[in-house]
C-alpha cells in the first residue's frame, strides 16, 4: 500500500492533499508542530476514510530541525512503511519590508520553507534511491517564480527550492526516483488569512484582489501532477507563462509593478503569492 508522508500536512493545503490520498487508501504519515492541529486533522481523515482511522499516521516535529524531523519520518517508516511519495508543504510567511524585517524572522522562513523541504528529502531520499522508487513533491509559490514587494526573505525560500529541485531531479532521475515542484497560487488557508492581514501596502496594490484558489483545487492539481510525473507543476494560464518565460517577461512585469507603486495604482496581474484568476 502507498505510503505518503506530507510535512506540513495538519493545515490548508497539505491537509487538503492528505484528503485525497486518504480517500485513495493510501497510508498517510503527517508531519508538524503542533500535536492538537495534528490530532484534529487525523480526527478529520479518519471520517473522511468512513471513521477508519487506522492508515492516518501523525507525529510532531519541527522541519527546521534536520534531527527532529528524520527522527519523525523514521517513526513514521517504521509504522507504515517506507516512504513512496513525500510531499513538503510545511510553511510560512511573515511580509515584511527587508529593513523592517528581523533577521530571527528571515532565518525562520528559510530555516522552514527551504531547510525544512531539504531535511525532509534527506529522510527518504536514501531509502527511495536503494528501491529505486519514489517522489518527492516541494511546494513552493507563485512567489517563488517573480520576486515580491515586502517578500524578500519568504520569495528567496520559495526560489531556493526550484533551484534544489532542478538539481535533485537530475541526480535522482538516474534511480528512478521522481522529483517535482509546485508553484501554487493564493490559496484559502490558515496561512493565507495570517499573510493577508500583514500584506504591505506596496504588495497589496500590485497584487490586486483577485480571489485565491480553494485548498482542495490545488490539491487536486498537485495529486493529478504527482500521478503523471511532472517535473514543474503550475497552476492556471499566467502562472504557467510566468514559469515558463518569466527571465524574458520580468522586465516589463518590474516596470508595472513600479509604476503602479508610484503612483499608488492597483494592477492584478497576479495577486497574493503571485496568483492565477480563478476560472
Ligand atoms: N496559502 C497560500 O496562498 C500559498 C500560496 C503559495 C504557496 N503556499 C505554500 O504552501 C505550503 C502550505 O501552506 P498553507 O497555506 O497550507 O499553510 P497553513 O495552512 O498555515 O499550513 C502550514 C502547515 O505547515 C506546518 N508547519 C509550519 N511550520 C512548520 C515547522 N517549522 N515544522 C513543521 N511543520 C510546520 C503547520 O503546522 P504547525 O504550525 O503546527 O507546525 C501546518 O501544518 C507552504 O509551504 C506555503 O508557503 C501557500
Amino acid at each position: 500500500m502507498t505510503h505518503v508522508i506530507i510535512t506540513g500536512g495538519s493545515s490548508g493545503i497539505g491537509f487538503a492533499v492528505a484528503s485525497i490520498y486518504a480517500a485513495r487508501g493510501a497510508r498517510v504519515s503527517l508531519i508538524a508542530r503542533s500535536l492538537d492541529l495534528l490530532e484534529r486533522a487525523h480526527a478529520d481523515l479518519a471520517q473522511l476514510s468512513g471513521g477508519v482511522a487506522d492508515n492516518i499516521g501523525i507525529e510532531a516535529a519541527d522541519v527546521a530541525s534536520e534531527d527532529e524531523l528524520i527522527a519523525a519520518v523514521r517513526r513514521c517508516e517504521a509504522i507504515f512503511g517506507a516512504c513512496d511519495i513525500l510531499i513538503t508543504s510545511a510553511g510560512i510567511v511573515e511580509p515584511g519590508r527587508f529593513e523592517e524585517l528581523d533577521s530571527a524572522s528571515f532565518r525562520r522562513q528559510i530555516e522552514t520553507n527551504f531547510s525544512g523541504t531539504v531535511h525532509a528529502v534527506r529522510a527518504v531520499y536514501d531509502g527511495m534511491k536503494r528501491r529505486g522508487h519514489g517522489r518527492i513533491m516541494m511546494i513552493s509559490s507563485g512567489a517563488g517564480l517573480i520576486g515580491i514587494y515586502g517578500y524578500s526573505a519568504y520569495c528567496a525560500s520559495k526560489f531556493a527550492l526550484h533551484g534544489f529541485a532542478q538539481a535533485l531531479r537530475s541526480e535522482a532521475h538516474a534511480h528512478g526516483v521522481g522529483v517535482s515542484v509546485c508553484f501554487p497560487p493564493d490559496t484559502e488557508t490558515p496561512q493565507f488569512q495570517r499573510e493577508f492581514a500583514s500584506r504591505p501596502a506596496e504588495a497589496a496594490k500590485i497584487m490586486g484582489t483577485v480571489r485565491p484558489w480553494p485548498a482542495d483545487a490545488v490539491a487536486k492539481t498537485i495529486a493529478r501532477g504527482i500521478d503523471r510525473g511532472r517535473f514543474e507543476v503550475y497552476f492556471g494560464t499566467t502562472l504557467f507563462l510566468l514559469g515558463r518565460f518569466a527571465p524574458a517577461i520580468r522586465p516589463l512585469l518590474n516596470w508595472w509593478f513600479d509604476r503602479a507603486i508610484a503612483r499608488g495604482g492597483n494592477t492584478a496581474v497576479h495577486n497574493g503569492g503571485v496568483s492565477e484568476r480563478r476560472t
